[in-house]
C-alpha cells in the first residue's frame, strides 16, 4: 500500500498516521554528553498492526534530529530500511516515513539531538546550586519529536524502557531519572535502566539528569533534588502522601505505581509538569509555610485526567486541564478545608476574568474546544482551558450534586483509562451516562464547549477569607497606615497576600510602597508568587529600592508565567524597553526555549 491510503492523522500537530501500523513499544538507548549538549544513540520501535501482514508505511515525528540510520528488526546489524525524511515544518519539524516490508516487528533508529534541542534545557555548573551539570527535557506539548524519533500525538500511546548511559569525567555523581519506575541512588559507572511499564503518550517522556539526592516521603512517595535544596523541599511536601491518599479517595487507585517529586533548578519553565511517576515541579513553590502545594496536588490531579484519560489532540486540551484544575482544588478541599478551596477558587476566576478581557469577548481563543490547526500548540494553549474547563465541572456539581458527579468522573477514569478522550466524544458519553434530558437542555453544553466567554449563570465562588482581605485594603483606602493592619494581616497565606497585592490600586505612589514594604517586608519575601505580584507595582511607582530584587529574581527564575507579566511591566515603565533589553540579555541563557520563543518575541521583537 501508498502513504496516500493510509487514514489522514486526526491530530493536527502529528505527521504520525493513527491507523494500520503503531509503534507500541519504545526501547530507548541514550548516552548523555554534556560537553556536546548532545543525546546520542538509538530509538527502536516495536510494532503492531499493518494490513493483514503485508507491508505499511510507519510514520514518525521529528525535529531537528541528526538521523543516522534507520533499519528493520531490533539488532544492530540489521538491513538498512527505506526510509524518507519530509521537508521540515517551522513549527511540527520533519515527517519520518519508514517503509515497512510484510513481517516486520520493529524498526530501529540511530540518532543524535542537536544543541539546541528545544526539549531540552542543558544548564552549565554554574546554573544550578549543586556546581554540576544538569539536563532536563520539556515534552509538552509537541517538543518530545526533538530529542526522539517518535509518534508524538497525544492520541497515540506507547510503553516503554530506556537504558541511559551518562557520559564525562562526573558520570558518577549524576542521578539520570525519567518518567518510568526509578533509581533512588546514583550508579558509580552513569548507567541507567527505566521501565514504564504503562501505556503513555509522547509528551509523558521525561528525561533529568544532575547531582540529585533522594529522600523518601512515605512507602511510595518520595522526593529527588539537589542536595542543598532537599531538606527544605521535604518538609515543605512532607504532605505527599495524604495528598495521594486524597485523590484515591475521591477517584479511586493511582495506577501508576510510586509517585515522586523532582525539583528542578529555578529555570524551569513551568510551574509543574506532570510526567508520570516523576512530576516535575519549580522550586518557585517553596515558602517554608506549604501555602503554595496546590501546584502539586494540580501535578498529582493528572495521574488520573491527563496521563490515565488523555486528550486526544490538543485541541481537546480543556479535557486535560479542566478536570485537573477541579479535582486539584477537591484535594486542597478534602486536606485544609472549603475556605482554603474557595480562595484557589477565587484566585482563578480572577486569572480568568483576567484572560477573558484580554482576548476579547468575541475570541475563538475562548472556547473550551480549540481550532489550532496550523498554529504552535504552545502559543495556542492559554487558561481558559484550567479555568472555564472547571467552570464547567463546577456547573456540574450544581446541577447533579456532588455524589452523580463524583461517581460519574470515577466511572470515566476506569473507563477510559489507557486512552484518549475528544471533546465530542467525551459530550455524547456524559449526555449518556450523567445527565437527564432536562438537565442536560439547562447545561447547554454546546455553549460551552463553542461559544465564547462564559455562558450566563456561570458559577461565581466567594471566599470569607478575602473578604477579610477586602477589610483591610479598605481600611488602607481610607488612611490605616500599613503597620496598623497587623492584625488582619498576622496569619495571611500566600492566597491572602495574592489577594491583597491584586486588590492595592496599581498606581499607588513610591511613597506608598515605601510604607507597605516596611509594614511587610514584600520586597524581602522569599515567596516568589508575592514577588510576582509586587514588582509590576514597583515598577508603575519607579520604586526603585525593588530594582536589586526584581533582577535576581529574572536571573534566576524561569517560570514563563512569571517572566511574561514582569517583562511586560518593565517594558512599559519609563525607560523600561533598555532595561529589559539588557537584563533579558543576561538572564536568557538560563531560561528554557519555552521561555525564550515567548519573550524573543515580546522583549527583542
Ligand atoms: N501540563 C501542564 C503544563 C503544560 C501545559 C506544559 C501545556 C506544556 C504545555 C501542567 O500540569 C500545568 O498546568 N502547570 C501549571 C501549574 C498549574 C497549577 C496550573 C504551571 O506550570 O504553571
Ligand atoms: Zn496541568
Amino acid at each position: 500500500m501508498t502513504s496516500s491510503s493510509l487514514p489522514l492523522p486526526t491530530d493536527p500537530h502529528s505527521y504520525a498516521a493513527t491507523g494500520l501500523l503503531r509503534a507500541q513499544h519504545l526501547r530507548l538507548a541514550l548516552t548523555v554528553d554534556f560537553a556536546q549538549r548532545t543525546l546520542a544513540g538509538t530509538a527502536t520501535w516495536l510494532l503492531a498492526g499493518g494490513p493483514a501482514g503485508g507491508p505499511a508505511e510507519l510514520v514518525l515525528d521529528t525535529h531537528g534530529l541528526l538521523l543516522e540510520a534507520v533499519q528493520l528488526g531490533e539488532a544492530a546489524n540489521g538491513p538498512a530500511a527505506n526510509y524518507h525524511l519530509a521537508p521540515a515544518n517551522t513549527v511540527l519539524g520533519q515527517a519520518l516515513h519508514i517503509w515497512v516490508p510484510a513481517g516486520t516487528a520493529a524498526v530501529r533508529l540511530t540518532y543524535r539531538t542537536v544543541p539546541e534541542a528545544a526539549a531540552l534545557q542543558w544548564l552549565t555548573p554554574a546554573q544550578t546550586a549543586s556546581a554540576h551539570p544538569f539536563l532536563f527535557t520539556q515534552s509538552q506539548a509537541i517538543l518530545a519529536r526533538t530529542w526522539l524519533p517518535c509518534p508524538d500525538s497525544p492520541g497515540l500511546r506507547f510503553s516503554y524502557e530506556a537504558t541511559v548511559e551518562v557520559l564525562g569525567p562526573e558520570r558518577g555523581q549524576l542521578l539520570a531519572l525519567m518518567s518510568a519506575e526509578n533509581p533512588q541512588a546514583t550508579a558509580p559507572d552513569g548507567r541507567y535502566y527505566f521501565r514504564q511499564p504503562q501505556p503513555v503518550p509522547a509528551y509523558l517522556l521525561a528525561l533529568a539528569v544532575g547531582r540529585l539526592d533522594f529522600a523518601p516521603l512515605s512507602g511510595r512517595t518520595g522526593l529527588y533534588a539537589e542536595p542543598a535544596a532537599l531538606p527544605r523541599a521535604a518538609h515543605e511536601f512532607a504532605e505527599l502522601e495524604a495528598m495521594v491518599a486524597a485523590a484515591e479517595q475521591l477517584y479511586e487507585s493511582y495506577r501508576w505505581g510510586r509517585y515522586d517529586l523532582l525539583m528542578l533548578p529555578a529555570s524551569f519553565p513551568f510551574g509543574g509538569m506532570e510526567n508520570p511517576c516523576l512530576t516535575f515541579v519549580t522550586p518557585t513553590i517553596i515558602t517554608g509555610d506549604r501555602s503554595l502545594t496546590s501546584l502539586v496536588a494540580h501535578e498529582l490531579a493528572h495521574s488520573w485526567s491527563g496521563n490515565l484519560v488523555t486528550n486526544e489532540t490538543w485541541n481537546d486540551f480543556w479535557l486535560n486541564e479542566g478536570f485537573t484544575v477541579y479535582f486539584e482544588r477537591r484535594i486542597m478541599e478534602h486536606l485544609y478545608g472549603r475556605p482554603f478551596a474557595e480562595m484557589l477558587q477565587v484566585l482563578g476566576e480572577a486569572d480568568l476574568q483576567h484572560t477573558l478581557a484580554e482576548l476579547g469577548p468575541a475570541s475563538p481563543a475562548t472556547h473550551l474546544r480549540l481550532h489550532l490547526a496550523g498554529r504552535d500548540p504552545d502559543e495556542g494553549l492559554n487558561d481558559i482551558a484550567y479555568e472555564k474547563g472547571c467552570l464547567l465541572l463546577l456547573t456540574l456539581e450544581q446541577l447533579v450534586g456532588r455524589p452523580r458527579l463524583d461517581a460519574f468522573i470515577t466511572e470515566y477514569f476506569a473507563h477510559f483509562a489507557f486512552q484518549s478522550m475528544s471533546t465530542d466524544r467525551f459530550a455524547s458519553y456524559l449526555t449518556q451516562t450523567l445527565l437527564t434530558a432536562g438537565e442536560a437542555t439547562r447545561l447547554q453544553l454546546p455553549t460551552w464547549l463553542d461559544g465564547p466567554g462564559l455562558p450566563a449563570g456561570a458559577p461565581v465562588a466567594q471566599s470569607a477569607r478575602f473578604a477579610a482581605v477586602g477589610v483591610a485594603l479598605a481600611q488602607l483606602a481610607a488612611g490605616t497606615p500599613p503597620a496598623g493592619l497587623h492584625p488582619i494581616t498576622k496569619e495571611w497565606s500566600s492566597q491572602e497576600w495574592e489577594y491583597f497585592l491584586r486588590g492595592l490600586p496599581p498606581t499607588l505612589p513610591a511613597t506608598d510602597l515605601a510604607r507597605l514594604d516596611a509594614a511587610f517586608h514584600f520586597t524581602a519575601s522569599g515567596n516568589a508568587e508575592l514577588l510576582a505580584a509586587w514588582f509590576p507595582l514597583a515598577l508603575r511607582a519607579g520604586y526603585a529600592p525593588a530594582d536589586a530584587a526584581l533582577e535576581a529574581f529574572l536571573l534566576r527564575v524561569g517560570r514563563r508565567k512569571f517572566l511574561v507579566p514582569l517583562y511586560r511591566a518593565l517594558l512599559a515603565a519609563p525607560g523600561g524597553r533598555a532595561r529589559a533589553q539588557q537584563l533579558y540579555q543576561r538572564a536568557r541563557p538560563n531560561y528554557h526555549s519555552v521561555a525564550t520563543s515567548t519573550l524573543d518575541a515580546l522583549v527583542l521583537g
